[in-house]
């Protein structure tokens, strides 16, 4: 097997901006270079305050010491391509909006780009490595396009290695991964290209938590990962609606259930419904891909987690226009949290998008705040999810705060969207204070002290907790 001594990445967002940094950083002896289309993005990478373009626990630290060194960004994508002896494919591969499949299967645009210009520019052989979240047998494409574009004496092999990082703990996730998946045509050329991309992560990943398996099965078993895990969410999110009408404590469900060994205790809190770019979009994508398997009922099993999610955010939007009083038109919703998760200014697919859109249908007034998430984001995802009618119009009902007791001043009510820690730990008697009475607390998280608020004077509703 040939040794990995430059490596290229195409894509520099959530996924290759964080990997190729922590490679970068385990293994000096490797140049890495960071390539995008998106020169702003660049630049934030490159930035001297280290203004990075995505907010990551962990991530400053990991590129102050390794850029310069080992790692370099750059908008010079050619030069990357024909200098790397291994390229990760980190492109974006959303839910397609049009055409066949849209709503369902992945856009595999970027991914074909990408590989497009692997061909088109590379005079050397490559092992290229499909790090995006595909459909499964998208390696096959992208060979087909490798061999029918590329110059005399280039070979390429195709790796799958999916990425399982999840946002807000992803340089912990990458330093000290579960497993480091590669997927290879079981070919010798494949086993040895398996074997060079193996022995980048033996720098800092133990042998046996590196899976080495078929292409195919690398592939599918991404988008089986992220379908088990928004199941596991569903399910307790389903759970949770019981127990709000029965008087059960989902908490103590979970906590009940957890404790068997076989089911485990991680990701089973009940929410206001995931988010994020990659469960839907997977999920999606593997009913998308069980249809077009002619296995409609396979299809219809993982339809149902979506819906499921779906059928979450709405009914807790529901709970909040129901409590007070079945209207909200005119009053004030203060809305803590917009990312889809704590620790992430990301904000694709949040459930907070969701629940704002239905109270500005509902013609509340939405104070909106939120520790990480850009002003300019919020703005362009509620432009996006309230199509019709012009920003201008958007922000009269709207407003966004610096702080949390700006935006419960005079509301009626306080949603707790995210789970940010320093919501626990605000001074709940000042916002009591600021806001109009009867004063509720919506909590969509499990995340705060009920008994404490309702000390103060609030009227709290809990997702998965009945009255007692
Ligand atoms: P992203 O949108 O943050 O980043 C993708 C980047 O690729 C963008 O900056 C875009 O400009 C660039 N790009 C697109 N086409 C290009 C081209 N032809 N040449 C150069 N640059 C190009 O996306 P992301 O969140 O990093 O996700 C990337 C892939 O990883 C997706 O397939 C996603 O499903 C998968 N994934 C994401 C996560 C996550 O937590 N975000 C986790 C695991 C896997
Ligand atoms: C997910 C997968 O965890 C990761 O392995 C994969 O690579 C990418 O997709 P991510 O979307 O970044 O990662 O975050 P994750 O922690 O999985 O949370 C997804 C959503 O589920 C968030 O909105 C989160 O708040 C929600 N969630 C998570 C719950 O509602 N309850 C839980 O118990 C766990």
């Amino acid at each position: 097997p040939v040794k990995v001594q430059k490596i290229c990445c195409i894509g520099a967002g959530y996924v290759g901006g964080p990997t190729c940094a922590v490679i970068a950083l385990n293994c000096p002896d490797i140049q890495v270079t960071i390539v995008d289309l998106n020169q702003a993005r660049i630049d934030a990478w490159n930035s001297k305050d280290f203004k990075l373009p995505i907010y990551e626990p962990g991530l400053e630290d990991v590129v102050r010491k390794a850029r310069g060194r080992n790692l370099f960004f750059s908008t010079d994508v050619d030069k990357a391509i024909n200098e790397a002896d291994l390229i990760f494919v980190s492109v974006n591969t959303p839910t397609k909006k049009s055409g066949v499949g849209a709503g369902f299967a992945a856009d595999l645009n970027y991914v074909e780009l990408a590989t497009r210009r692997i061909a088109s520019v590379a005079t050397s052989s490559k092992i290229v490595v499909e790090k995006s979240t595909v459909p499964c047998r998208t390696a096959e494409s992208m060979r087909t396009i490798l061999e029918a574009n590329s110059k005399p004496n280039c070979h390429f092999d195709i790796l799958s290695n999916p990425e399982f990082l999840a946002e807000g703990t992803a340089i912990n996730d990458l330093l000290k991964p579960d497993r480091v998946l590669i997927g290879s045509l079981q070919t010798p050329e494949g086993i040895d290209a398996c074997t060079a991309l193996a022995d980048v992560y033996a720098n800092w990943v133990p042998k046996e938590r590196i899976l080495t398996v078929g292409l195919w099965s690398s592939e599918l078993s991404k988008l089986a990962a992220n379908a088990m895990l928004a199941q596991r969410i569903s399910s307790i999110n389903a759970l949770s609606a019981i127990c709000e009408a029965t008087g059960a404590n989902i908490d103590e469900v979970a906590n009940a259930i957890g404790f068997d060994s076989r089911i485990g205790p991680k990701f089973l809190k009940a929410s206001v419904g995931f988010g994020g770019s990659c469960f839907q979009k997977d999920i999606l994508n593997l009913v998308y891909l069980s249809e077009s398997l002619h296995l409609p009922e396979v299809a219809a099993y993982w339809r149902q987690v979506v819906d499921m999610n779906e059928y979450q955010k709405r009914r807790f939007a529901k709970t909040v226009v129901d409590t007070l009083f079945k209207t909200i038109t005119g009053k004030r919703i203060a809305v803590l949290g917009f990312a889809f998760k704590a620790d992430t200014g990301d904000t694709r697919e949040s459930a907070a998008i969701t629940l704002i859109k239905d109270f500005v249908a509902e013609k509340a007034l939405v104070q909106i705040y939120d520790p990480k998430v850009e002003h300019e984001q919020i703005w362009l995802d509620l432009a996006e999810a309230i199509p019709g009618t012009p920003i201008e119009a958007i922000k009269k009902q709207v407003t966004i705060c610096a702080s949390p007791v700006e935006a419960a001043s005079k509301a009626e009510a306080v949603v707790i969207a995210t789970e940010w820690k320093e919501f626990k730990e605000i001074k709940w008697e000042d916002i009591y204070a600021t806001m109009d009475k009867p004063a509720f607390v919506f909590d969509g998280r499990l995340l705060l002290d009920a008994e404490k608020l309702r000390k103060i004077g609030f009227h709290v509703t809990t997702i998965g907790r009945g009255a007692a």
